[in-house]
């Protein structure tokens, strides 16, 4: 029995959907514990590509039950398609695929008030799926789950209070048209004939699972630097992506976690407005875009690009508790003659020792760099350590130092062969 959680330890877009699906070849179940079709986890195999948005990645290995966990925030039609999606590439859900009776429905509301937020000077870039709506109401204990799919009447009065208080805000507020609600309750009641084979209490499967010697992945979505109390706040998302959101999020209590593991990208990347202390916005920047292909798997945007942060990464190895990592995209810095290392933050002169999560102090503090000899060698076809050049090596080695992690896996391609296991 082992129970890991798979973590992002940046901005997000680390890689987490290739090593969830690399790593789930040995794993009974894998769990989504957050977020919702704001994440794009990307796999690739061989000739195929697939983006995950709300359905875990552990989906594509056929013996491996999937688990929308509670903490998740989900988009009824958005899953539906993605549903399809995978069925048309072959890929089945029927009898794999559960979703836990407490998640929280994303409404056609949710998206609208995303796009209105977005509209205004607190604008943070979200990905407009209307993820942080939707946590406002189920902190607010006015959301609606999916336990509420099963009962018509419930449902529908549920839908009532929300759309007639959503519309007062609409009309009055932001002088906008009000929303049908009939049509809502319509098109939500028919959602169970889809969707209700998967509705279960997760927690008790998973307790279940754990007390027959199953072996869980949790798969987080974003990064650290996105969780609501840990992150960049404002420009976060709206849960909690880091190591404790997976238990809060999954309902296996924190004795039953065996391990967590990090994915670190060898460089960083942000989608979204809000501080980049290492951001490259010159050619090196978008070097690292091209050559990485560093586009949203969700909305398409350009990644803001920049260099590896290690005082980043160490903040995020203690918040998360981070045991070991995988490195991703090394492949990405083959090109580059010289590779700087962020080690820390001078802020008016003097170094930080401690990370500051604060916008206004982050909008002030100087990366401190290291300079590092690049290898200028293609790394893709390599696949064990010893074959990696010296140069990449060193590299490696300095970033876990500086990061406090010990490295157990090296992307060197998008595929999910071109991984080196320690
Ligand atoms: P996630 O949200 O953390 O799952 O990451 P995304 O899928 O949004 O973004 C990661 C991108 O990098 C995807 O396009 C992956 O196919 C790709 N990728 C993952 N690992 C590697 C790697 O080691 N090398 C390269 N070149 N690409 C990788
Ligand atoms: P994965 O799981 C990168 C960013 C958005 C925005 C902020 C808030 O693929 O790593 P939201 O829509 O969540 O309210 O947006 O968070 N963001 C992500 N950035 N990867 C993601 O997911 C993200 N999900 C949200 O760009 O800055
Ligand atoms: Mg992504």
């Amino acid at each position: 029995m082992s129970v890991t959680i798979i973590v992002g330890s940046q901005w997000g877009d680390e890689g987490k959907g290739k090593i969830v699906d690399i790593l789930s070849e040995k794993f009974d179940i894998v769990v989504r514990y957050q977020g919702g079709a704001n994440a794009g986890h990307t796999v690739r195999a061989g000739e195929s590509q697939f983006i995950l948005h709300l359905v875990p990645s552990g989906i594509l290995r056929k013996s491996v039950i999937c688990v929308i966990g509670n903490g998740v925030v989900v988009d009824p039609e958005a899953l539906l398609n993605e549903i399809k999606q995978l069925e048309n590439l072959g890929i089945s859900v029927k009898g794999r695929l559960l979703i836990s009776q407490n998640a929280h429905l994303i409404m056609p509301y949710h998206k609208i008030l995303d796009s209105i937020n977005e509209s205004g000077a607190s604008k943070i870039g979200t990905t407009g799926r209307g993820i942080g709506p939707c946590y406002i109401d189920k902190y607010d204990r006015r959301g609606i789950r999916f336990a509420d799919l099963l009962d018509k009447n419930i449902l529908a009065e549920k839908i009532r209070f929300n759309v007639q208080e959503k519309n007062n805000l609409l009309e009055k507020l932001y002088n906008r048209a009000g929303l049908d609600v009939e049509k809502i309750i319509k098109e939500y009641s028919a959602f169970i004939e889809d969707l209700g084979r998967y509705i279960t209490d997760t927690p008790l499967f998973l307790s279940e699972a754990i007390s027959n010697g199953k072996s869980i992945l949790l798969e987080g979505a974003q990064g650290a630097l996105l969780d609501v109390d840990h992150g960049t706040y404002p420009y976060v998302t709206s849960s909690s992506p880091t190591s404790g959101g997976a238990v809060t999020g999954s309902g296996i209590p924190p004795t039953k976690i065996s391990s967590v593991i990090g994915v670190v990208k060898a460089y960083t990347t942000r989608v979204g407005l809000g501080p980049f202390p290492t951001e490259l916005l010159d050619e090196d920047g978008e070097k690292l875009r091209t050559i990485g292909a560093e586009f949203g798997a969700t909305t398409g945007r350009p990644r803001r690009c920049g260099w590896y942060d290690a005082f980043l990464v160490s903040y995020s190895s203690m918040i998360n508790g981070i045991d070991s990592a995988a490195v991703t995209k090394l492949d990405v810095l083959s090109h580059f003659d010289e590779i700087k290392v962020c080690v820390g933050y001078e802020l008016s002169g003097k170094r930080l020792k401690s990370y500051p999560t604060s916008v206004n102090l982050m909008s002030e503090v100087k990366p401190v760099y290291e300079t590092l000899k690049g290898w200028k060698r293609e790394l893709s076809t390599i696949t064990s350590y010893d074959q990696l050049p010296a140069e990449a090596k060193d590299y490696l080695e300095f970033i876990a130092k500086q990061s406090g992690f010990k490295i157990r896996m090296i992307g060197v391609g998008a595929d999910r062969n071109q991984i080196i296991e320690l």
